[in-house]
Order: C-alpha cells, then sequence, then structure tokens
C-alpha cells in the first residue's frame, strides 16, 4: 500500500463516510490486506466508478488487473450500459485469482482477462476502439525499452488505442510524493515524465487529483 497523499485522518474520515460494498468486494478487500495486494481500496474504487459513471464508457481497458477489485468497481459502473472491460495482468497467480473472482461475479460475462505483459499486448488491440483505458501499473513499470522508460510506451500505446474524445485514468502518479523530490529514482523517474508528458500533451486536456497515491484524468482531444 503507497503512503497516503493525504493526512490519514482525512484519508480515515472518507472511508469511514464510504457506503457498505457488496459482499465479492469486501472478500477481494479482505483477501488483498491478508496478502498485500497492491489494489485501489474503497475510496479510490468508488472514485473510479464515479468516473466511468460520468464518462458513460462502453469499451473499457485496463492496465494491471491484480485481483480484479477494481475492474469489479469498473464493471459494476458500466452496468446500466452493458460494456466490455478487458484488462491485463502479467502475474499468473493474481491472474487465476482474478478470473476467479470475476466469475464469481454478475460481470463474468462482460470482463476478459488477458494474461501477459501489456507492453506486448497493447499493440495487438484495435487501435482507436476504447472510451476509457485505467492504466494502474505506473509503479510496477520501472525499466526502460530501447531507452524509453516504460511509463512512457504505456502513455504512447495506450494514446494509440483510445478514441478521440477518449478519457485515461492514470492511478499513482504522486508515487507517494516521491515525482516532487529534485531529483526522483526508480519508478518515480519515470512516473515523474509520464506526467510531464501528460500534462503538456497536444492531444490531451489533463488534470492531477491529489487523491490517494494520486489520480490523474485526461480526455483525448
Ligand atoms: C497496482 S496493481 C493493479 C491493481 C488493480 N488495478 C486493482 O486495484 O484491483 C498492478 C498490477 O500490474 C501487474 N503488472 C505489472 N507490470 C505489468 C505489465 N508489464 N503487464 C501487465 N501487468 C503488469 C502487476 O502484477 C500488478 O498485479
Amino acid at each position: 500500500m503507497p503512503d497516503p497523499i493525504t493526512a490519514p485522518a482525512i484519508e480515515r474520515y472518507i472511508g469511514d463516510l464510504l457506503p457498505r460494498r457488496d459482499p465479492l468486494l469486501a472478500r477481494v478487500e479482505t483477501h488483498a490486506r491478508e496478502h498485500r495486494l497492491p489494489i485501489v481500496g474503497p475510496a479510490e474504487g468508488r472514485f473510479l466508478y464515479t468516473l466511468v459513471r460520468l464518462s458513460g464508457a462502453w469499451r473499457i481497458l485496463e492496465l494491471g488487473a491484480c485481483s480484479g477489485y477494481s475492474a469489479l468497481w469498473i464493471a459494476a459502473a458500466s452496468e446500466p450500459g452493458g460494456g466490455t472491460i478487458e484488462t491485463i495482468e502479467l502475474d499468473p497467480r493474481r491472474a487465476d485469482i482474478a478470473e476467479a473472482n470475476f466469475k464469481a461475479s454478475a460481470y463474468a460475462d462482460r470482463i476478459k482477462l488477458l494474461r501477459g505483459n501489456a507492453l506486448e499486448i497493447l499493440p495487438s488491440l484495435e487501435r482507436g476502439a476504447y472510451d476509457l483505458i485505467f492504466n494502474d501499473l505506473l509503479r510496477s513499470g520501472a525499466g526502460e525499452t530501447g531507452g524509453v522508460p516504460n511509463q512512457v510506451r504505456f502513455l504512447e500505446l495506450s494514446l494509440d488505442l483510445l478514441r478521440s474524445g477518449g478519457v485515461l485514468l492514470s492511478d499513482n502518479v504522486l508515487c507517494g510524493g516521491q515525482v516532487a523530490e529534485p531529483s526522483p529514482s526508480g519508478a518515480a523517474a519515470g512516473i515523474a515524465e509520464y506526467n510531464r508528458r501528460l500534462m503538456s500533451h497536444p492531444a490531451l486536456e489533463s488534470s492531477i487529483v491529489p487523491i490517494r497515491d494520486g489520480v490523474a484524468i485526461s480526455i483525448k482531444r
């Protein structure tokens, strides 16, 4: 779990106000706590839910499924329209858990798990076809491909897949506050570069919201 950007008392306050989750979401939260899995948690899950509802997104892609928690929130949000969610996970054990959670949900026929490395899977997906992309692997994306930080590759690949007017949501953009240090290192360095591009990209209108570990909301022109 990343260090919170907001004061712990505020995090607790927001958490205490959240409505009770359905039993499956509550079980996935407990499992993640017990096994220290890096899921978005209920406050951000609810925030994602609200953004998906506002966007009216129909075809959705998630980068980083983990045990499937955020995908379940997203599926619930897109329920009235009956949209589809494709979600990518590299770790086979996490992918197995996510798949079992999707099967146990009311959205089994609308969530598709793509197993493997997002860097390899993204170029094979349909360009300009997605209404909303949730990028939740910025913190796991330390490393480079051909001298380009992986986070920047994820941004380029995601923009190819997003339709005009589509929404890109990016989690962990504040990386525990490390992005604001004079010389961030590791994943924070790649995320800082991701943020610079996100905020100045001619095809994007972006805002960073300091909720939990930082969520960026971008609209593709
Ligand atoms: C922060 S977790 C996702 C949490 C999930 N979105 C949730 O809130 O329920 C990031 C996940 O991305 C996976 N991951 C990391 N690098 C990846 C890559 N290159 N391709 C696909 N998945 C990757 C990790 O195994 C991890 O489970």
